[in-house]
C-alpha cells in the first residue's frame, strides 16, 4: 500500500499509517452524543466528537508531544490533549472560547468547591424575577443583553442578574468563573432556540443539578490529568498572529500534531450568539462569561456568507495556514474536519491552500470505507446555516490528514 504522493511519511510504517486511519476514520463516524471528561460544560457549536480528537492524538502523537488546536472552540482537543499527557496550545479568536476551555480544564481547591455547593444549595434557589431594578441594574449589560427583554427571555434575564450578583460573593476568581460557566450552559438550555418559556422553576433546579454534576466531572478530569501530567496554554488569538505569540517564541516548541476545525467555506455558525424568541439574536453569552464581544458573524466565520466566490474566505483560510506551518515541527501532522457547502469547488481550494502552505496530504488507497483516500461523514443534526441559495452539501463533513513538509 501506498500514500496518494506514492511515498511514505518518515518515522512511520504503512501500517501504522493504515490503523492511524482507521482508528480516526471509525472514530469520525461515531454518532453518540458528545460526553465525558468536563465536554459538556457548554454546547459550543459546530464542536466535533471527543472521541475523534482522541483518536487523532493517539495515532499521530506521543507523550510529551506539544499538540496545537488553532481554533480550539470549546476545547474538545485541548482536553483529549491534557487526558492523553501531551502539552497543548489551544488558541482561538473568540475569547467565549477560550473562556469555556479555561474552565473545562482549571481545577478547583477544596475551598472552592465546599463555597460552590454552597452556592448552589442555598443562593441559587432563591434565584427571582422579582426583584428590585436597583438590586440588578448594576449587573445588566445593555449592550451584551440585546432581546433579552422579549416574551420568552425576559423572566430569566432577570434570574440571570440575580445569579451573577450572587457570583460575585464567591472568594476567588476561579470559583466565580466556574460558577459563570455552570449559568452559561443552564441559561444556553433555557434560551437558545428555545420555543417555550422556560418556568423559572426548572431554570433554578437545573442550574443546582448543573453545578454539582459539573464539580464532580471536574474533579475527575483533573485528578486524571495529574497522573498524565498534561499541561495546556490557553490563547485568546487569531490563528494567523500565533507566530508571534510568547508560547511559540522558542524554536523548540513546535507542534508534532494539530488537530483541528476551522470555520467552513459558505457555511455560517453563530458562535457568538443565542437565538431567542423567534431567531432574534443576543450576546448574552459574554454578558454572562464577563468576556468581550468579538464583532459580527464574519469576524468568528473567516469572512461573510453573501460572498459569491468566498474570496475572503481564501484569503483567510491561507494567511492562518502559513501561520500553523511556521509554529508546526517538520513532519508533523494536522488533522481536521471541515465541511464544504460546494465541495466540488471548495474542496480542490482548500487543499491548494494547504499546499501554498506546506502540506502534502496523506490519504491511505484502497482501504475499505474510504471515499478517494479520505474519511467522510454524515452530520447528524447540526446547527448551521448555509448559504442563502441553493442546495447546501455542508450536511457532509470530511476529514483532512497532511503532513508538514
Ligand atoms: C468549528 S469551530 C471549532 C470547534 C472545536 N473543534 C470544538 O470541538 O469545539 C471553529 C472556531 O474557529 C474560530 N475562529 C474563526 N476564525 C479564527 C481565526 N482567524 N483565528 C482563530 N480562531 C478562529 C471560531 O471562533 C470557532 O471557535
Amino acid at each position: 500500500m501506498t500514500t496518494r504522493q506514492g511515498r511514505r511519511p518518515t518515522g512511520r510504517s504503512l501500517d501504522d499509517l493504515q490503523q492511524a486511519w482507521c482508528a480516526i476514520g471509525d472514530a469520525a463516524r461515531d454518532r453518540a452524543p458528545v460526553a465525558g471528561w468536563t465536554h459538556n460544560f457548554y454546547r459550543y457549536p459546530a464542536r466535533f466528537s471527543p472521541r475523534f480528537a482522541a483518536a487523532a492524538i493517539q495515532a499521530l502523537s506521543r507523550p510529551g508531544d506539544l499538540v496545537l488546536d488553532p481554533y480550539m472552540g470549546g476545547g474538545t482537543t485541548v482536553l483529549e490533549s491534557l487526558a492523553a499527557g501531551r502539552h497543548v496550545i489551544g488558541s482561538d479568536l473568540n475569547s467565549l472560547a477560550t473562556f469555556i476551555t479555561k474552565v473545562k480544564i482549571t481545577g478547583l481547591t477544596l475551598a472552592e468547591r465546599r463555597a460552590l455547593r454552597t452556592w448552589a444549595e442555598h443562593e441559587v434557589p432563591s434565584f427571582t424575577y422579582d426583584l428590585p431594578a436597583e438590586d440588578v441594574s448594576a449587573f445588566i449589560d445593555e449592550s451584551k443583553t440585546r432581546n433579552l427583554s422579549l416574551a420568552r427571555a425576559r423572566f430569566i434575564k432577570k434570574s440571570m442578574a440575580a445569579a451573577l450578583a450572587s457570583i460575585v460573593e464567591l472568594q476567588t476568581s476561579n470559583a466565580q468563573d466556574f460558577a459563570r460557566c455552570a449559568l452559561l450552559r443552564v441559561a444556553q438550555w433555557a434560551l437558545d432556540g428555545r420555543k417555550r418559556h422556560t418556568p423559572l422553576a426548572d431554570f433554578r433546579d437545573r442550574l443546582a443539578r448543573t453545578t454539582h454534576e459539573m464539580l464532580d466531572a471536574l474533579s475527575g478530569f483533573a485528578a486524571h490529568v495529574s497522573d498524565t501530567g498534561g499541561r495546556a496554554t490557553l490563547l485568546n488569538t487569531d490563528a494567523a498572529d500565533l507566530p508571534r505569540a510568547a508560547a511559540f517564541a522558542d524554536s523548540r516548541s513546535r507542534a508534532a500534531l494539530v488537530v483541528t476545525s476551522p470555520p467552513y467555506p459558505g457555511v455560517h455558525v453563530l458562535y457568538h450568539r443565542w437565538q431567542v424568541d423567534g431567531r432574534r439574536e443576543t450576546p448574552a453569552p459574554y454578558w454572562v462569561a464577563g468576556c468581550n464581544d468579538g464583532q459580527g458573524a464574519s469576524f468568528y466565520n473567516f469572512g461573510d456568507r453573501r460572498e459569491a466566490a468566498a474570496e475572503r474566505y481564501f484569503e483567510t483560510s491561507l494567511r492562518t495556514l502559513l501561520a500553523i506551518r511556521g509554529v508546526m515541527r517538520d513532519g508533523g501532522y494536522v488533522v481536521q474536519m471541515v465541511a464544504f457547502n460546494k465541495p466540488e469547488e471548495q474542496l480542490p481550494r482548500y487543499l491548494e491552500n494547504m499546499r501554498l502552505a506546506g502540506f502534502s496530504e496523506a490519504r491511505v488507497d484502497a482501504t475499505r470505507e474510504l471515499d478517494e483516500g479520505r474519511i467522510w461523514r454524515e452530520v447528524p443534526g447540526r446547527k448551521w446555516h448555509a448559504t442563502l441559495r441553493g442546495k447546501t452539501e455542508s450536511s457532509r463533513e470530511v476529514v483532512l490528514i497532511h503532513r508538514a513538509e
